[in-house]
Protein backbone atom coordinates (compact mmCIF):
# COMPACT_ATOMS: atom_id res chain seq x y z
CA UNK A 1 0.00 0.00 0.00
CA UNK A 2 1.40 3.41 -0.81
CA UNK A 3 2.30 5.56 1.67
CA UNK A 4 0.84 9.08 2.68
CA UNK A 5 3.98 10.45 1.64
CA UNK A 6 4.27 8.72 -1.81
CA UNK A 7 0.72 10.20 -2.21
CA UNK A 8 1.54 13.89 -1.58
CA UNK A 9 4.71 13.44 -3.35
CA UNK A 10 2.45 12.16 -6.64
CA UNK A 11 -0.16 15.26 -5.84
CA UNK A 12 3.19 17.83 -5.64
CA UNK A 13 4.97 15.98 -8.84
CA UNK A 14 1.44 16.61 -10.86
CA UNK A 15 1.75 20.17 -9.95
CA UNK A 16 -0.56 20.20 -7.08
CA UNK A 17 1.96 22.38 -3.95
CA UNK A 18 -1.02 24.12 -2.34
CA UNK A 19 -2.97 22.12 -0.28
CA UNK A 20 -7.05 22.64 0.69
CA UNK A 21 -8.02 23.74 4.00
CA UNK A 22 -10.34 22.13 6.39
CA UNK A 23 -12.44 25.12 5.77
CA UNK A 24 -12.95 26.74 2.24
CA UNK A 25 -11.48 29.86 1.22
CA UNK A 26 -13.66 32.26 -1.00
CA UNK A 27 -10.78 33.43 -3.22
CA UNK A 28 -12.94 36.41 -4.82
CA UNK A 29 -13.63 37.67 -1.46
CA UNK A 30 -9.50 37.19 -1.13
CA UNK A 31 -8.77 39.15 -4.21
CA UNK A 32 -11.36 41.94 -3.30
CA UNK A 33 -9.93 41.97 0.00
CA UNK A 34 -6.39 42.61 -1.62
CA UNK A 35 -7.65 44.94 -3.99
CA UNK A 36 -8.64 46.97 -1.20
CA UNK A 37 -5.47 46.46 1.13
CA UNK A 38 -3.04 47.01 -2.10
CA UNK A 39 -0.72 44.68 -3.34
CA UNK A 40 1.06 43.77 0.02
CA UNK A 41 -1.77 41.10 1.20
CA UNK A 42 -2.75 40.86 4.48
CA UNK A 43 -6.14 40.35 3.91
CA UNK A 44 -8.26 38.06 5.79
CA UNK A 45 -10.47 35.23 4.08
CA UNK A 46 -14.07 34.23 4.93
CA UNK A 47 -16.08 31.66 3.40
CA UNK A 48 -19.74 33.18 2.76
CA UNK A 49 -20.95 30.70 5.14
CA UNK A 50 -18.14 30.89 7.94
CA UNK A 51 -19.13 32.06 11.15
CA UNK A 52 -17.29 34.55 12.29
CA UNK A 53 -14.88 33.50 14.78
CA UNK A 54 -13.94 30.81 11.85
CA UNK A 55 -12.06 33.92 10.22
CA UNK A 56 -8.56 32.40 9.33
CA UNK A 57 -6.03 35.14 8.82
CA UNK A 58 -4.10 34.24 4.72
CA UNK A 59 -1.04 34.18 6.19
CA UNK A 60 -1.50 31.77 9.31
CA UNK A 61 -3.88 29.69 6.94
CA UNK A 62 -1.51 29.55 4.27
CA UNK A 63 1.48 27.93 6.04
CA UNK A 64 1.50 25.42 3.14
CA UNK A 65 2.31 27.97 0.67
CA UNK A 66 4.32 30.55 0.30
CA UNK A 67 2.06 34.22 -0.86
CA UNK A 68 4.92 36.02 -2.55
CA UNK A 69 4.03 39.51 -2.95
CA UNK A 70 6.01 42.63 -4.40
CA UNK A 71 8.13 42.44 -1.05
CA UNK A 72 9.48 39.67 -2.31
CA UNK A 73 11.21 40.68 -5.20
CA UNK A 74 12.56 43.51 -3.23
CA UNK A 75 14.32 40.99 -0.55
CA UNK A 76 15.93 39.05 -3.78
CA UNK A 77 17.04 41.90 -5.26
CA UNK A 78 18.98 42.94 -1.92
CA UNK A 79 19.89 39.11 -1.62
CA UNK A 80 21.39 38.80 -4.52
CA UNK A 81 23.21 42.28 -5.19
CA UNK A 82 25.01 41.22 -1.86
CA UNK A 83 26.68 38.81 -3.22
CA UNK A 84 30.18 39.46 -4.63
CA UNK A 85 30.89 36.26 -6.14
CA UNK A 86 29.58 32.73 -7.65
CA UNK A 87 30.16 30.77 -4.14
CA UNK A 88 28.10 33.43 -2.45
CA UNK A 89 25.23 33.70 -5.06
CA UNK A 90 24.62 29.77 -5.19
CA UNK A 91 24.69 30.26 -1.02
CA UNK A 92 21.97 33.23 -0.81
CA UNK A 93 19.91 31.62 -3.62
CA UNK A 94 19.70 27.89 -1.15
CA UNK A 95 19.08 30.06 1.81
CA UNK A 96 16.08 32.43 -0.02
CA UNK A 97 12.45 31.19 1.23
CA UNK A 98 11.10 33.77 -0.53
CA UNK A 99 9.88 32.09 -3.56
CA UNK A 100 6.75 29.28 -3.52
CA UNK A 101 8.47 26.85 -5.84
CA UNK A 102 11.68 26.48 -3.79
CA UNK A 103 9.28 24.58 -1.30
CA UNK A 104 8.73 21.78 -3.83
CA UNK A 105 11.48 21.57 -5.29
CA UNK A 106 13.93 18.95 -4.50
CA UNK A 107 17.57 21.04 -5.19
CA UNK A 108 18.19 24.67 -5.89
CA UNK A 109 19.46 24.35 -9.57
CA UNK A 110 22.14 26.93 -9.99
CA UNK A 111 24.37 26.07 -13.17
CA UNK A 112 26.49 23.94 -14.96
CA UNK A 113 29.77 24.23 -16.74
CA UNK A 114 32.72 26.56 -16.94
CA UNK A 115 32.15 30.55 -15.53
CA UNK A 116 34.76 31.24 -17.15
CA UNK A 117 34.09 30.58 -20.92
CA UNK A 118 32.97 33.48 -22.22
CA UNK A 119 29.10 31.59 -23.27
CA UNK A 120 26.66 31.52 -20.93
CA UNK A 121 23.51 29.28 -22.28
CA UNK A 122 20.18 30.56 -20.03
CA UNK A 123 17.08 28.27 -20.14
CA UNK A 124 13.88 28.76 -18.64
CA UNK A 125 13.52 26.23 -15.46
CA UNK A 126 14.48 23.05 -14.30
CA UNK A 127 12.32 20.04 -14.94
CA UNK A 128 12.17 16.80 -13.32
CA UNK A 129 15.88 15.19 -13.71
CA UNK A 130 17.46 18.47 -13.21
CA UNK A 131 15.40 19.02 -9.79
CA UNK A 132 16.41 15.27 -8.81
CA UNK A 133 20.05 16.19 -10.05
CA UNK A 134 20.32 19.66 -9.32
CA UNK A 135 22.03 20.56 -12.00
CA UNK A 136 20.39 22.17 -15.44
CA UNK A 137 20.10 20.24 -18.91
CA UNK A 138 20.92 16.76 -17.68
CA UNK A 139 17.22 15.46 -18.79
CA UNK A 140 16.17 14.69 -22.80
CA UNK A 141 16.47 18.25 -24.03
CA UNK A 142 19.48 18.94 -22.21
CA UNK A 143 20.81 15.90 -24.05
CA UNK A 144 19.91 17.42 -27.41
CA UNK A 145 21.72 20.68 -26.07
CA UNK A 146 24.65 18.48 -25.61
CA UNK A 147 24.48 17.37 -29.38
CA UNK A 148 23.27 21.12 -30.59
CA UNK A 149 26.81 22.49 -28.63
CA UNK A 150 29.25 20.12 -29.71
CA UNK A 151 27.98 20.91 -33.29
CA UNK A 152 29.66 24.40 -32.79
CA UNK A 153 32.29 22.69 -30.83
CA UNK A 154 31.29 23.71 -27.13
CA UNK A 155 30.82 21.71 -24.71
CA UNK A 156 30.24 21.93 -20.39
CA UNK A 157 33.89 22.90 -20.70
CA UNK A 158 33.81 25.55 -23.13
CA UNK A 159 30.22 27.12 -21.86
CA UNK A 160 28.64 27.57 -19.35
CA UNK A 161 24.86 26.84 -18.41
CA UNK A 162 21.94 27.85 -15.84
CA UNK A 163 18.09 28.99 -16.09
CA UNK A 164 16.16 31.90 -15.28
CA UNK A 165 14.64 30.43 -12.86
CA UNK A 166 16.92 27.79 -10.21
CA UNK A 167 13.64 26.04 -8.93
CA UNK A 168 11.75 23.21 -10.47
CA UNK A 169 7.53 24.42 -10.91
CA UNK A 170 5.65 21.66 -9.86
CA UNK A 171 4.73 19.61 -12.88
CA UNK A 172 6.82 21.57 -14.79
CA UNK A 173 4.16 24.18 -15.36
CA UNK A 174 5.08 27.59 -16.58
CA UNK A 175 6.32 29.64 -13.74
CA UNK A 176 3.85 32.65 -13.10
CA UNK A 177 4.75 36.10 -13.90
CA UNK A 178 5.64 37.20 -10.11
CA UNK A 179 7.87 33.58 -10.11
CA UNK A 180 9.79 35.06 -12.79
CA UNK A 181 10.02 38.51 -10.89
CA UNK A 182 11.10 36.97 -7.85
CA UNK A 183 14.07 35.10 -9.18
CA UNK A 184 14.93 37.61 -11.92
CA UNK A 185 17.12 39.54 -9.67
CA UNK A 186 19.41 36.27 -9.13
CA UNK A 187 19.93 35.83 -12.63
CA UNK A 188 20.62 39.19 -13.14
CA UNK A 189 22.89 38.96 -11.01
CA UNK A 190 24.25 35.79 -11.94
CA UNK A 191 25.45 37.48 -15.47
CA UNK A 192 26.81 40.35 -13.39
CA UNK A 193 29.16 38.13 -12.10
CA UNK A 194 30.17 35.66 -14.97
CA UNK A 195 30.08 38.55 -17.20
CA UNK A 196 30.00 36.19 -20.34
CA UNK A 197 30.97 37.86 -23.53
CA UNK A 198 27.92 36.41 -25.28
CA UNK A 199 24.50 34.94 -23.93
CA UNK A 200 22.30 32.29 -25.70
CA UNK A 201 18.91 32.83 -24.31
CA UNK A 202 16.82 29.53 -24.72
CA UNK A 203 13.31 29.45 -25.83
CA UNK A 204 10.78 32.22 -25.51
CA UNK A 205 10.27 32.57 -21.72
CA UNK A 206 14.06 32.88 -20.76
CA UNK A 207 14.16 35.45 -24.13
CA UNK A 208 10.93 37.68 -23.21
CA UNK A 209 12.18 37.67 -19.49
CA UNK A 210 15.86 38.95 -20.35
CA UNK A 211 15.18 40.68 -23.26
CA UNK A 212 11.90 42.24 -21.71
CA UNK A 213 9.79 41.90 -24.46
CA UNK A 214 6.17 40.61 -25.09
CA UNK A 215 7.57 39.44 -28.35
CA UNK A 216 7.43 35.85 -29.51
CA UNK A 217 10.38 33.39 -30.12
CA UNK A 218 10.08 33.03 -33.61
CA UNK A 219 10.21 36.68 -34.02
CA UNK A 220 12.99 37.33 -31.79
CA UNK A 221 15.57 34.24 -32.52
CA UNK A 222 18.57 34.80 -34.79
CA UNK A 223 18.87 38.22 -34.30
CA UNK A 224 21.44 39.88 -31.88
CA UNK A 225 19.88 41.56 -29.15
CA UNK A 226 21.45 42.93 -25.67
CA UNK A 227 20.69 41.64 -22.04
CA UNK A 228 20.82 44.74 -20.21
CA UNK A 229 20.98 44.12 -15.96
CA UNK A 230 21.34 47.08 -13.54
CA UNK A 231 25.02 46.57 -13.62
CA UNK A 232 25.90 45.24 -17.60
CA UNK A 233 25.16 44.83 -20.99
CA UNK A 234 25.98 41.31 -22.77
CA UNK A 235 25.32 40.36 -26.72
CA UNK A 236 22.70 37.56 -26.91
CA UNK A 237 21.18 35.51 -29.01
CA UNK A 238 17.92 33.75 -28.51
CA UNK A 239 16.88 30.66 -29.80
CA UNK A 240 14.77 27.72 -29.76
CA UNK A 241 14.32 25.73 -26.92
CA UNK A 242 16.12 22.16 -26.94
CA UNK A 243 12.34 20.93 -25.26
CA UNK A 244 10.70 22.57 -28.25
CA UNK A 245 12.91 21.38 -31.10
CA UNK A 246 11.98 17.57 -29.39
CA UNK A 247 8.73 18.17 -30.13
CA UNK A 248 9.56 20.24 -33.70
CA UNK A 249 12.14 18.76 -35.17
CA UNK A 250 11.68 19.90 -38.52
CA UNK A 251 12.57 23.75 -36.51
CA UNK A 252 15.77 22.25 -36.21
CA UNK A 253 17.31 24.11 -38.95
CA UNK A 254 16.23 27.41 -37.76
CA UNK A 255 17.97 26.93 -34.23
CA UNK A 256 21.05 25.29 -36.18
CA UNK A 257 21.21 28.92 -37.96
CA UNK A 258 21.41 30.42 -34.80
CA UNK A 259 23.68 28.75 -33.36
CA UNK A 260 26.48 29.11 -36.29
CA UNK A 261 25.87 33.16 -35.52
CA UNK A 262 26.90 32.15 -32.22
CA UNK A 263 30.14 30.28 -33.78
CA UNK A 264 30.54 33.08 -35.95
CA UNK A 265 31.11 35.71 -33.35
CA UNK A 266 33.38 33.23 -30.98
CA UNK A 267 35.27 32.77 -33.72
CA UNK A 268 35.85 36.77 -34.67
CA UNK A 269 36.02 37.28 -30.88
CA UNK A 270 39.04 34.61 -30.51
CA UNK A 271 40.40 35.23 -33.57
N1 LIG B 1 14.47 23.08 -19.61
C1 LIG B 1 15.04 24.23 -19.16
O1 LIG B 1 14.65 25.32 -19.56
N2 LIG B 1 16.03 24.12 -18.28
C2 LIG B 1 16.49 22.96 -17.82
O2 LIG B 1 17.42 22.95 -17.01
C3 LIG B 1 15.88 21.78 -18.31
C4 LIG B 1 14.88 21.86 -19.21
Amino acid sequence: MQSAREILEWYVEAGVDVMLEDVAINRFAESEASRQAGKRTKAFTEAKSEPKQARVPLETSAQSAHIPDAGSAETAREAANSAKDLEALRNIMSAFTGCNLKRTAKNTVFADGNPHSGVMFIGEAPGRDEDLQGLPFVGRAGQLLDRMLSAINLDREKAYITNVIPWRPPGNRTPTPQETEICRPFIERHIELVKPKVIILLGGSSAKTLLQTKDGIMRLRGKWSEVETPHSQTKAMPTLHPAYLLRQPAHKKLAWQDFLKVRQLLNELSG
